[in-house]
């Protein structure tokens, strides 16, 4: 396929998962490994943008010419990607962020007292819908995990969120979600959707930074 470019197009993206304090030792998560936000991250350096990954903690080296703000926490990834939105034309919410973490972190390690013990939880913000509605609201593009309904839920967030467009990913096949080096997905916006079958995230990623240099940077490249 015809590649398209992305030339100078300011790219913030986040990847890999996020870390919620129980206390100094412990935390929530999930798990991603940030493989694919890594390599979107990479794909669209290749197609000319200039790229931010924010990173959840992950195993995985800083794709070459791309610069790297790492995070540990929902909070702090939003507050990182909202520095960024002054030049940002191009936004990509790829983390699993937890949705929910602890009400507090206790600052000393929690004792095991009990047989049982409860923690109360709170809603994390929602990054990537706090960027697609910011006054300097740029492309707004995000991903939806879903184990199953895939494309009615994925459609349903891309409404609620605000979004440009979004990428189902059936997480359910653990061939092609969490963790994997696979990935199939089907790319969502308002009036169409095209999907892409199974194939390295790598080759992936570059097949969906073509399709999003395609449909919002073409008159620019
Ligand atoms: O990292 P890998 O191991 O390679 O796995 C890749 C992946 C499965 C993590 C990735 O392809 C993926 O699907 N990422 C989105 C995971 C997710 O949290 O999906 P969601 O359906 O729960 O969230 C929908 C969207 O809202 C996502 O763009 C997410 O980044 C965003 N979100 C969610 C919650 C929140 N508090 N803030 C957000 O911005």
């Amino acid at each position: 396929f015809k590649t398209r470019r992305l030339d100078g197009i300011q790219l913030t993206i986040t990847a890999g998962p996020t870390r919620e304090a129980i206390d100094p030792v412990r935390y929530i998560s999930n798990h991603s490994s940030g493989k694919m936000g890594y390599a979107l991250a990479s794909a669209a350096a290749d197609a000319g943008a200039i790229v931010t990954l924010i990173s959840g903690p992950t195993n995985l080296a800083c794709p070459e010419r791309v610069t790297r703000i790492d995070v540990t926490s929902a909070q702090d990834m939003l507050e990182a990607a909202t520095s960024t939105l002054d030049h940002c034309q191009l936004f990509i919410g790829c983390a699993a962020v937890a949705d929910y973490r602890p009400a507090i972190a206790a600052d000393q390690k929690i004792k095991k007292d009990n047989d049982t013990m409860h923690i109360e939880l709170v809603r994390n913000p929602d990054i990537v819908s706090t960027v697609a509605n910011h006054a300097k609201r740029p492309i707004t593009i995000g991903f939806a995990a879903e184990t199953q309904d895939l494309l009615r839920y994925a459609r349903g967030k891309l409404e609620r969120k605000n979004l440009d467009l979004i990428i189902a990913n059936d997480v359910s096949n653990t061939d092609i979600g969490f963790n994997s080096s696979e990935n199939a997905v089907t790319a969502i916006w308002q009036e169409g959707q095209h999907t892409i079958p199974q194939m390295s995230k790598s080759q992936l990623a570059a097949q969906l930074i073509n399709l999003i240099a395609e449909k919002f940077f073409a008159a620019k490249s």
